[in-house]
């Protein structure tokens, strides 16, 4: 079955105006699937749109909206309602910063909620009731290898992915058998454009992959849920998916305070 079968006639991609998303909408849309993408930067999102009309020709609506907000789902009903939407991507991280939780702005620390367990789970309710009732579809979730162990300066991320990825787990045993594929890629590091502007690539300390290998290897897998961890990340991921708890968050600490220097000091 091509990806048109099997996840048109439209996907809704949330996160999808650059990076991992960006590169699946324009593999689905090679293959003729009708994207709606959703992000907050218009410039961004008017110019993936014009890419995927470009190399495509496919239908392309986009969405100009902030995820975290309480009218989210409502938002951008008003643009799929009537739309058979067979594949749900959330491709969003929404971590505001680095920093201990306790001194962190309540604001910051529940971004990361909002924007994944939150927007993740009420999505997967809408679309995946839909897609369940009509016996096809798919949900695809970007995850974080940070969400197999308490993060350090991350908490709420790492807690926030950890929903996310567990919550894929269950759909996927539940879904399997409704014709629905559910599937979590928790990453190590990929030098999207938000991770380049962030400043903390270190070619060193982590094996980072290109997001149209992280695009490719997701669709690949897709059918293959519920979780899938690229070659490159397997080291890592076991490491943290340890009994001995403790060291899985010392690993984290540790790997936290070699990438961000500053963060020593504030120790
Ligand atoms: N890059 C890495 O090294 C890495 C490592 C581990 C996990 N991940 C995961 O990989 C996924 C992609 O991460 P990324 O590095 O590309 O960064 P990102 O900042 O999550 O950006 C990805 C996409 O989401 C959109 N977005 C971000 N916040 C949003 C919000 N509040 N509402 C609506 N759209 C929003 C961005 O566009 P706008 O900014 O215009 O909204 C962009 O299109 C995330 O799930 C992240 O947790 C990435």
């Amino acid at each position: 079955m091509s990806l048109k079968e099997r996840y048109g006639p439209w996907a809704l991609l949330v996160g999808g105006s650059e990076g991992i998303g960006e590169h699946i909408a324009r593999k689905l849309a090679k293959d003729g699937i009708n994207i709606i993408l959703v992000a907050r930067k218009p410039e961004a999102l008017a110019a993936t749109a014009q890419i995927l009309r470009d190399e495509s020709g496919v239908e392309v609506r986009t969405i100009q909206l902030d995820i975290s907000r309480d009218d989210m789902l409502e938002r951008i009903q008003e643009v799929t309602d009537g739309l058979e939407v067979g594949l749900l991507l959330h491709n969003v991280g929404g971590a505001k910063g680095f920093g201990p939780f306790v001194d962190c702005k309540l604001d910051h620390v529940m971004a990361a909620v909002r924007n994944n367990p939150i927007a993740l789970t009420k999505l997967a309710h809408h679309f995946g009731g839909a897609m369940a009732k009509r016996g096809r579809g798919g949900i695809l979730m970007i995850g974080s290898i940070a969400g197999n162990a308490g993060g350090y300066y991350l908490a709420s991320y790492s807690a926030a992915k950890a929903w996310n990825q567990i919550l894929m787990e269950a759909l996927w045993a539940e879904m399997q058998p409704r014709g629905v594929d559910v599937l979590a890629i928790p990453i190590g590091a990929a030098n999207t454009p938000a991770r380049i502007r962030s400043g903390t690539i270190d070619d060193d300390q982590m094996n980072v992959v290109s997001p149209e290998e992280v695009a490719q290897q997701a669709l690949d897998q897709l059918p293959h849920g519920p979780v899938y961890v690229l070659p490159e990340h397997r080291d890592f991921f076991d490491s943290l998916n340890t009994p001995q708890r403790r060291e899985s968050a010392e690993a984290q600490r540790d790997l936290l305070l070699k990438m961000l220097p500053s963060a020593q000091a504030k120790v």
